[in-house]
This record gives structure tokens, sequence and C-alpha cells, in this order.
């Protein structure tokens, strides 16, 4: 869980990152979709991707299942010390999960299948837009309301997640276990703002 975890932490930064282009330059955005979709090399990490994806999904059933195996009976006094994060994060990854499939039911699957307009690249060629698509898509109340919903579940979600990832890899030391912590609360800070930011911007500049 911890390496599937901290892989798929890598691949919302390289996410972010790549969608920092819906604020600066719709032409490079729409280059940066097609790249993502046609360049052998993504094709392959996509795969790999799907693959992070679900270990990550079964190895967290096995583990709550195996948690509740060998505690069959709930103590008398919860231990209400350890955060709300820690003792949901079965609830939020399935909420991530659901948010996920409403994500890429309408851009990954919509931009692959779906009537996408067309526009034209730097060099004057055909291609699909999707700035369009994310901008119609966050000028809907509701679906805006979902991203931001998902996002601050995914804060809370990476927020224990980082520092526990450190702890499953065997990284456990009085001296460094608290910066790691730390370090895992800006990222997920950093994360859940910066993916915010694109439905926030977008439902706003079109009201
Ligand atoms: C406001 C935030 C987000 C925006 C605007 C956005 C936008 C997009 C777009 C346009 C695509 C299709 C084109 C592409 O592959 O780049 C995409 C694909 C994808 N997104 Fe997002 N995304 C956001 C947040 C997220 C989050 C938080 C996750 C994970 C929890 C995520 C996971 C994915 C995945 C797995 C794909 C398919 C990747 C692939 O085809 O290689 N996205 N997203």
């Amino acid at each position: 869980m911890a390496i599937t975890g901290l892989f798929l932490c890598s691949f919302l930064v390289i996410h972010l990152i790549g969608n920092v282009a819906l604020f600066t330059d719709p032409v490079q955005f729409n280059e940066y979709t097609r790249f993502m979709s046609s360049n052998p090399l993504i094709r392959i990490m996509e795969i790999v991707l799907v693959a992070g994806f679900l270990t990550h999904i079964i190895d967290a059933i096995i583990l709550t299942k195996a948690n509740k195996a060998a505690q069959p009976v709930k103590y008398a006094m919860d231990n209400k010390k350890s955060s709300w994060y820690s003792r949901n994060m079965g609830l939020t990854g399935t909420i991530i999960l659901v948010f996920l499939i409403i994500h890429l039911q309408s851009f990954w699957y919509g931009y692959k299948f779906g009537d996408v307009a067309m526009t034209v690249d730097s060099s004057g060629d055909p291609i699909k837009d999707m700035f369009i698509m994310v901008k119609a898509a966050f000028s809907q109340p509701w679906y805006s309301a979902i991203y931001v919903i998902g996002m601050l579940l995914l804060g809370t979600h990476l927020n224990h997640g980082f520092q526990s990832a450190f702890q499953s890899i065997g990284l456990r030391h009085k001296k460094y276990t608290p910066t790691i912590q730390k370090i895992g609360t800006a990222f997920a800070v950093a994360v859940t703002l910066g993916f915010i930011s694109f439905p926030i911007y977008f439902y706003f500049t079109q009201l």
C-alpha cells in the first residue's frame, strides 16, 4: 500500500503541474492533453497507473479485513487519540474512488470517445478542444461542488496516508517522524488547494 500510495502521490504532482496550463495557455493545455493521450510511453504509464490504483484498493480491502479479524469486538473505549483522518481512510478512499469514476467518465472517456469541439494547435493543425470541455464542466455549480468535496477528502486521505506510507516502509524514527508528518500535511494542503483552484476559478469567472 505504501509503495502504490507514494506512486499515486507522484502522479498527482505531475497531473497538477500539467493542469496549470488551464490558467496560462488554452493551446498549451490542449497540446498537453493530446500528448498525454497519444504518447506511447504515457500509454505504458497509464497501465502502470491503473495497476497502481487497483493494487492500492485491493490491499486496502485485505488490510481492513485483517484488522477486523484481529479485533472482532470493539474496544469498550475507542482510542479517540488517533486522528479522524486515520480512522476513516477506508471511507475517504471509497469517496475518492467514486470521484475518480465521475472524473474519468467526463474527462478521460469524454476526450477519447465523446463529441469534443475542435480548435487549432500552435502550428495551425486541428486539435480537440479539451480546454473548452473543462471550462464548460466547471461552469456547472454541482459539478464544481463534487470536485471541491472530492479534493477536501483527498487532502485528508493524503494527510494521513503520506506519513503512514513512510512508517510502513520502516522509516519510523523519533527524530524524523514529526518532520515527515509536517511534510505530509504540507503536501496534502498544496495538492488540495492546487486542484480546488481549477473548479473555483472556472466557476467564478463564468458567473
Ligand atoms: C480540478 C482538478 C482536475 C482537473 C481539471 C483534471 C483534468 C483532467 C483531464 C483534462 C484529464 C484527461 C486528459 C489527461 O489525461 O490529462 C484527466 C485525466 C485523469 N485524471 Fe484528472 N483532473 C483533476 C483532478 C484529478 C484528481 C484529483 C485525480 C486523482 C485522484 C485525477 C486523476 C486522473 C486520472 C487517473 C486521469 C487519466 C490519466 C491518463 O489518461 O493517463 N484527476 N484529468
